[in-house]
């Protein structure tokens, strides 16, 4: 379940309080279950995964992926899956760690592990959002964020685009309040 962190160290986890303050922002969270069969689980806790096994977890969940591209004419889904071995990790995690828009939604449906978004308020205040197994969270296109793992180090979501071309990132420049 999601926890949003502020940088002087508070928190606050209460699902609709959070929800709240994230669609003042234009951000949706919501609350999906991940998987409970036994091969879902046995998928979810291995650190890698062949693009064999990606396949089967993305099956086990393409009831919401059918749910998304009727809502919102999502195209296409795949997965990503980090963890504490993948080589480069530091080169990938450094381009998402600065401030940055799209100009498509960023739409993750987390299963496992779990990984930090951060956010500006509107008065230009910072809040990171500690997301984990069944939090799905659209940040709309334009909305200024980063992404770091901290003190994690495994994360499995899906990624769902209506435009993969949508996706590349535009620096702000803008500091983090956080120093992680
Ligand atoms: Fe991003």
């Amino acid at each position: 379940m999601a926890r949003m962190i502020f940088p002087n160290g508070g928190e606050i986890s209460d699902l609709p309080t959070l929800q709240g303050r994230l669609a003042a922002i234009g951000i949706t969270l919501r609350h999906w279950p991940a998987p409970s069969t036994l091969r879902g689980m046995e998928l979810m806790e291995k650190p890698a995964l062949s693009d064999d096994e990606k396949g089967e977890l993305l099956t086990l969940v393409d009831n919401r992926f059918e749910e998304l591209k009727r809502e919102a004419g999502y195209t296409t889904r795949d997965m990503i899956v980090i963890h504490e071995n993948i080589p480069g990790l530091a080169d990938m995690l450094a381009k998402f760690e600065k401030i940055h828009y799209h100009t498509d939604d960023e739409v993750r449906y987390i299963l496992a592990g779990k990984g930090y978004f951060g956010f500006v308020e509107p008065d230009g205040a910072q809040f990171m959002l500690e997301v984990s197994a069944g939090d799905y969270i659209n940040v709309p296109a334009n909305a200024e964020h980063w992404f770091t793992m901290r003190d994690s180090r495994r994360i499995k979501a899906v990624r769902y685009f209506i435009d993969t071309s949508g996706w590349t990132p535009v620096y702000t420049d803008r500091p983090l309040q956080f120093t992680n």
